[in-house]
C-alpha cells in the first residue's frame, strides 16, 4: 500500500492583536456537514442534483474528488454551482487508486459508509492528522452490515482498505458515542440494504443526513428515545430522486466572528443566514447564558433548515456550567467558546467533552493548552474543561494549532481582544472548513498580520 502523505510542509504564522471594534455584516461559507452529505447523497443518486452555496474548503474538494473517483459527476458550473450526476444506490465504480480525504474525519466516515453500500474494494487514506483518528467506530458496525476490511493501519487507522458486500446486510445499532458521522455511515450503507436499518441515539447528534435522505426521497421516521436520544429508522433500497440543495451559513464557522464582536469592545456585527438547526446550536444557547447579546431576525426556512440573521453587540460575559448532554449541538464549538470563558467574569466548566480527544487534534488538550499559552488559568478535570476567567487576558502567547483548524481560528479571535498579540504557528489549516476567513474578519476590521 502507498502510505505517500501529501503534508503542507511550508508554515504560515499569522499575529491577531487588538485593535479598533469590529462592525459591519458577514455571510461565512457554507455548512460542511450539509456540503459532505450533499455531494455524497447526489453521487448515490441517478440524474442531476444541484448544489447552492456548497463549502469550496479543502475538506470537502476532496469529497467531491472522492465521488468522482467513485464513478460519479461532480462539477462547479461557472454561476458558483456544483452539478452531481450520480450512480445510484450500490452503483459506486471501483476506484483506480486511493481516495484522499486531507484533513477531514468526515468526509472519510461518511464516505466509507457510502462505500459499504456497493460491491467494489477502495482504499481511504488521509493528512497526517487524519491518519490518527479512529475508524473502528465505523467499521464494527459495518461489518455486520458485510463489509471487510482488507487491511488497515493497527486494524483502526487509515490507509484502510474495504470491500464493500455485494447484499449488504440491514441492521439495528446503537452508537457507543454520540457521533453524527457514525449514525450517517451506518444510514448510508443502509440505503443499499434491503428492509430496515435503524440507529438508535442515547444523544442526539446533527441530523442532515436524515434531512437530506429525506430531501431526496428515502424513507426515514424518526421517534423520541430515551431523555435525550433517537431512533431513526432507513428504509432500505429507496430510488433516490435528484434534489436541488441550498446550503445555509454554517454556524459553527459562524461562531468565530460572532464570539470576536462579543469580545472586542464597542464591536456590532450582523451574521447573515446562519443555520439554526437545533442540534447545531449549543454555543448560541451557552453564550446566551453567560449574558452575550445576540438578536436572532429575519428567522426563515431554507432548503429544509431553518436560518436566521444574527445581530451581535460586544458586551461582558460571566462563567457558567456547560452540561454534558449539550455537547453533540456545539461539539465543534468548545475551542472558542473557551476564548469566550477566558474573557467571562468567573469559572466556566465544560463537561464530557472526551470526543474532543480524538477531534482533528487533541483538542481537549489543545484548547487548554491555548488558553494557558495566554495567561488563562486552564485544567482539565476528567472530561471536563475549566476555565478561570478574569476578564481581560494578557495574551502574548504562540499557540501551536497541531493541523487544527479551530483551534487556529480560536487563538485568532482570542488575539484580537487580549492585552497582548497572539500568534498562531499555521493559519494554512483554516482553509479546510473556513476559505476567506482572513479576508471576511479583516473586512469586520481585525488585524491579523
Ligand atoms: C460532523 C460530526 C461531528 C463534528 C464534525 C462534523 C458531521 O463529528 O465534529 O465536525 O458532519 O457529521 P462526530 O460525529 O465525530 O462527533
Amino acid at each position: 500500500m502507498d502510505t505517500a502523505v501529501a503534508e503542507k510542509p511550508v508554515l504560515s504564522p499569522l499575529t491577531a492583536r487588538r485593535g479598533g471594534s469590529l462592525q459591519g455584516r458577514a455571510r461565512v461559507p457554507g455548512d460542511k456537514s450539509i456540503s459532505h452529505r450533499a455531494l455524497i447523497l447526489g453521487a448515490l443518486t441517478v440524474g442531476e442534483t444541484t448544489v447552492a452555496g456548497l463549502l469550496e474548503g479543502d475538506d470537502v474538494l476532496h469529497t467531491a474528488a472522492a465521488m468522482r473517483a467513485l464513478g460519479a459527476k461532480v462539477e462547479r458550473g461557472q454561476d458558483g454551482i456544483w452539478r452531481v450526476h450520480g450512480v445510484g444506490v450500490g452503483g459506486f465504480a471501483e476506484p483506480s487508486g486511493p481516495l484522499y480525504f486531507g484533513n477531514s474525519g468526515t468526509g472519510v466516515r461518511l464516505a466509507i459508509g457510502a462505500v459499504a453500500g456497493s460491491p467494489v474494494t477502495a482504499t481511504f487514506d488521509g493528512d497526517a492528522s487524519l491518519r490518527k483518528r479512529p475508524m473502528r467506530r465505523v467499521l464494527d458496525p459495518l461489518a455486520r452490515m458485510g463489509a471487510r476490511v482488507i487491511e488497515a493501519v493497527e486494524n483502526d487507522r487509515l490507509p484502510l482498505t474495504l470491500q464493500g458486500p455485494r447484499d449488504p446486510i440491514p441492521i439495528v445499532y446503537e452508537p457507543p458515542v454520540a457521533s453524527a458521522q457514525l449514525k450517517s455511515a451506518v444510514l448510508l450503507a443502509g440505503l443499499a440494504a434491503p428492509g430496515e436499518t435503524t440507529v438508535i441515539e442515547a444523544e442526539a447528534t446533527r441530523d442532515h443526513t436524515e434531512r437530506l435522505l429525506k430531501h431526496f426521497g428515502a424513507k426515514v421516521t424518526t421517534k423520541p428515545h430515551g431523555e435525550h436520544g433517537r431512533r431513526v429508522t432507513l428504509q432500505g433500497q429507496p430510488e433516490l430522486e435528484p434534489a436541488n440543495i441550498v446550503v445555509p451559513a454554517d454556524p459553527s464557522s459562524a461562531a468565530f466572528p460572532l464570539v470576536a464582536a462579543l469580545l472586542v469592545p464597542g464591536s456590532e456585527v450582523m451574521l447573515e443566514a446562519v443555520m439554526t438547526n437545533p442540534l447545531r446550536t449549543g454555543l448560541y444557547t451557552t453564550l446566551k447564558e453567560m449574558g452575550a447579546k445576540i438578536e436572532t431576525t429575519a428567522t426563515r426556512d431554507d432548503g429544509g433548515e431553518e436560518v436566521a440573521d444574527l445581530r451581535v453587540t460586544a458586551g461582558a460575559l460571566k462563567g457558567v456550567d456547560v452540561p454534558p448532554e449539550r455537547a453533540p449541538s456545539m461539539i465543534d464549538e468548545y475551542p472558542i467558546l473557551a476564548v469566550a470563558a477566558s474573557f467571562a467574569e468567573g469559572e466556566t466548566r465544560m463537561r464530557g467533552l472526551k470526543e474532543l480527544r480524538v477531534k482533528e487534534s487533541d483538542r481537549l488538550a489543545a484548547t487548554a493548552d491555548m488558553l494557558r499559552a495566554n495567561g488563562v488559568i486552564a485544567d482539565i478535570d476528567g472530561d471536563d474543561l475549566i476555565v478561570r476567567g478574569k476578564g481581560r487576558p494578557p495574551g502574548g502567547g504562540e499557540v501551536a494549532t497541531h493541523m487544527d483548524h479551530r483551534i487556529a481560528m480560536a487563538a485568532l479571535v482570542m488575539g484580537l481582544a487580549s492585552e497582548n498579540p497572539v500568534r498562531i504557528d499555521d493559519a494554512a489549516f483554516i482553509a479546510t472548513s473556513f476559505p476567506g476567513f482572513v479576508e471576511l474578519m479583516r473586512a469586520l476590521g481585525a488585524d491579523f498580520s
